[in-house]
């Protein structure tokens, strides 16, 4: 459904990404991992097209693109949640939430600002408040949400889970679960083992600007050379 190949990116002079592939099967999660300063985030970014990429394909069920305008790209059914919490300070909750909403893709049933409310309750206590004044842990459920309401086929997911307290990263997990239950596809960049391990069909494991390592699960668990080379080995184990 969604497929990357040989794809480069840059910033500037500076070149990161190397000939990434990627293949995310309809309705997956597939986990992005790797070290610190990898390409993790910029992989994400080069989908989009936040970031300039110079060779390489980005397919969405056949359809190209590279090259295209972020905007479109979004247009194109996918949606996006940085690993800054990107959200409107200066509105409420709910005018966030409201901001974010598009038409369904034909055939698919839209998610609701209720259902935001139902997979995280404290964000209908806050509903009237600005959302700058919400934590940090808030703030992230809220730009995951905001771009759900997008009603895209595909989500890129970029560390969710950092810096947040372990009953809100629990919550999170089964969120994002849910979401791909109701058949939207993820990649997500998680540097938690334990989480990509466990939520993931498939994982791929980032090296210098390419991918090194891909596979279920379970294979990567068994791969002790590719956790010593490219992940922290205690954590993988
Ligand atoms: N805007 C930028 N301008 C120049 N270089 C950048 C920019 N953003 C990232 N880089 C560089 O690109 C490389 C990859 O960064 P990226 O953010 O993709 O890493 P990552 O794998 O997401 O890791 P982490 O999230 O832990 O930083 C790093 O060397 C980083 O310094
Ligand atoms: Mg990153």
């Amino acid at each position: 459904m969604l497929e990357v190949s040989n794809l480069h990116a840059q910033y500037g002079q500076s070149r990161i990404l190397h000939g990434v592939d990627l293949t995310i099967p309809a309705g997956e999660i597939v986990s992005l991992v790797g070290r610190n300063g990898v390409g993790r985030s910029t992989t994400l970014k080069a989908i989009v097209g936040l970031v300039q990429t110079s060779e390489g394909s980005v397919r969405v069920s056949g359809t190209e693109l590279r090259g295209k305008r972020t905007f479109e790209i979004i247009r194109n059914g996918i949606g996006y949640v940085p690993e800054e919490r990107d959200v409107f300070h200066n509105l409420t909750v709910e005018e966030n939430l409201l901001l974010g909403v598009r038409k369904p893709r034909t055939g698919t049933r839209a998610w609701t600002v209720g259902e935001m409310f139902e997979f995280f309750p404290g964000l209908e206590r806050r509903r009237l408040s600005l959302a700058g004044t919400l934590s940090g842990g808030e703030q992230q459920m809220l730009t995951l949400c905001r771009s759900l309401l997008g009603n895209p086929a595909i989500l890129l997911i970029d560390e969710p889970t950092e810096g947040l307290a372990p009953l809100i990263v629990e919550r999170l997990v089964e969120v994002i679960r849910e979401i791909r239950n109701r058949g939207v596809t993820i990649l997500l960049v998680e540097q938690k083992m334990t989480i990509a391990l466990s939520i993931s069909d498939r994982v791929d494991v980032m090296g210098y600007g390419r991918i090194v390592f891909s596979g279920p699960p379970a294979e990567l668990q068994d791969n002790r050379d590719v956790q010593r080379r490219w992940l922290e080995v205690s954590d993988a184990a």
